[in-house]
C-alpha cells in the first residue's frame, strides 16, 4: 500500500491549532508539532511546562503520546511552529531529545519541517547516528582493527 502524499498546509494548519493550546506561562513560547502518520493519520501535539521548570513537556512527546493513543503506527512527516507572547512566529528545530523520540516514531525516512524551516530536512540530517535499540541487539560489535 503506498503512503498518501504529504500535505504541509494541513500539518501547518495543524500545528498552529495546537500551539493554541500550550499551556507555557513560564517561557510564553507557544509551540505546535502536528505529523503525518503512515495511514494518512494526522496527530499533534503541544508543550506542557511545569513550575517545576525541568519537567516541561516538549510539543514533539506530545505529539509522539497523540500517536501511540489514537492507534499507532510510523510518522512520515512533522511540522512545528512557535510562536512568541506577542503572537509573532519564531524559527526552530526540535530540541535533541524531541529529535530522538520523532526518530523512533518515524523512522530514518522521517521528513521534519521545523519551525521557521522553508525545507523538510530528514530527520538523520538533525540527529545524524541516533540511537537505534534495535539495531543495537541485532548487530555485534567488532573490535577488530578495520
Ligand atoms: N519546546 C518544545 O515544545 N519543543 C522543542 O523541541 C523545544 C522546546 C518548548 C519547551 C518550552 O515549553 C518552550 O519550548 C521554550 O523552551
Amino acid at each position: 500500500m503506498s503512503e498518501p502524499a504529504i500535505d504541509w498546509e494541513k500539518l501547518r494548519e495543524a500545528a498552529i491549532a495546537a500551539s493554541r493550546k500550550a499551556y507555557a506561562p513560564y517561557s510564553k513560547f507557544f509551540v505546535g508539532a502536528a505529523a503525518q502518520v503512515d495511514d494518512g493519520r494526522v496527530v499533534s501535539g503541544c508543550n506542557v511546562e511545569n513550575g517545576s521548570y525541568g519537567l516541561t513537556l516538549c510539543a514533539e512527546c506530545g505529539l509522539v503520546s497523540a500517536l501511540h493513543l489514537s492507534g499507532g503506527g510510523r510518522l512520515v512527516a512533522v511540522v512545528t511552529v512557535a510562536f512568541s507572547d506577542d503572537g509573532v512566529e519564531r524559527p526552530g528545530q526540535p530540541c535533541g531529545r524531541c529529535r530522538q523520540v520523532l526518530y523512533e516514531a518515524g523512522g530514518p525516512e522521517l521528513l521534519v519541517n521545523g519551525a521557521g524551516g522553508r525545507t523538510p530536512l530528514r530527520i538523520t540530517e538533525l540527529l545524524p547516528h541516533a540511537w537505534d535499540l534495535n539495531e543495537a541487539r541485532s548487530t555485534q560489535q567488532n573490535n577488530a582493527e578495520a
